[in-house]
């Protein structure tokens, strides 16, 4: 008989929120406290464009970074206090790359936004919403692969790619509406 019950959505839509809030903050909190010398420190590239632009800077970086790795460690506080064993079992390492990873993509995503003729804050949809995915999961790939594949099921992954959109959405759209972000994406 086919069995669906309701914990086989509600597992996978828990540890996908679970594995990306590290990766989710970052971003928030960079666009609330950054600020300052931007990472290309002002240069162009050969095609006379920023390298990233103004949107890119120290500060966002590092702050949402922290941000992203102190949400991780309330997670690991939570889960050991509540013994929340059907969630992932987040470590100093996964919640470093995933938090890491997400800034770096946003950083890769804006390279290539600039190469495009595209500025700052312009719209890209689909790689402004992916960037922060492909960015943490990469980067654990590469760095922690056996958490990885320890952790994140196929049915987390898709539920990842379908909240994403939806939770960047949202944010964004409260981001400029309290004046934190310009732009409502
Ligand atoms: N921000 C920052 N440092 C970062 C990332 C973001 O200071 N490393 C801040 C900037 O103030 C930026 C805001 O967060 O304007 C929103 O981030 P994002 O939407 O990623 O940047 P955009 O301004 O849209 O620039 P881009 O077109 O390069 O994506
Ligand atoms: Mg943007």
């Amino acid at each position: 008989m086919l069995h669906i019950s309701i914990e086989s959505f509600i597992i996978p839509l828990l540890s996908a929120l679970w594995i990306m809030l590290p990766a989710y903050v970052p971003n928030p909190v960079a666009a609330l406290l950054g600020g300052g010398t931007p990472v290309d420190r002002g240069r162009n590239y050969s095609d006379g464009r920023r390298w990233l632009g103004d949107g890119k800077t120290y500060r966002g970086f590092f702050l949402g970074v922290l941000a992203g790795i102190g949400i991780g460690l309330v997670e690991m506080q939570v889960s050991g206090a509540y013994g929340l064993s059907f969630l992932p079992e987040q470590t100093l390492l996964s919640v470093t790359l995933l938090a890491f990873g997400a800034l770096l993509g946003d950083l890769v995503k804006s390279f290539f936004k600039r190469r495009l003729g595209k500025e700052r804050g312009a719209k890209w949809p689909a790689a402004d919403m992916y960037d922060l995915v492909a960015g943490a999961l990469i980067l654990v790939l590469i760095a922690d692969p056996a958490w990885l594949f320890a952790n994140l099921t196929l049915w987390s992954f898709i539920a990842i790619l379908i909240l994403t959109p939806l939770l960047h959405r949202s944010v964004n759209i409260i981001g400029y509406l309290i004046k934190v972000k310009d732009v409502p994406w």
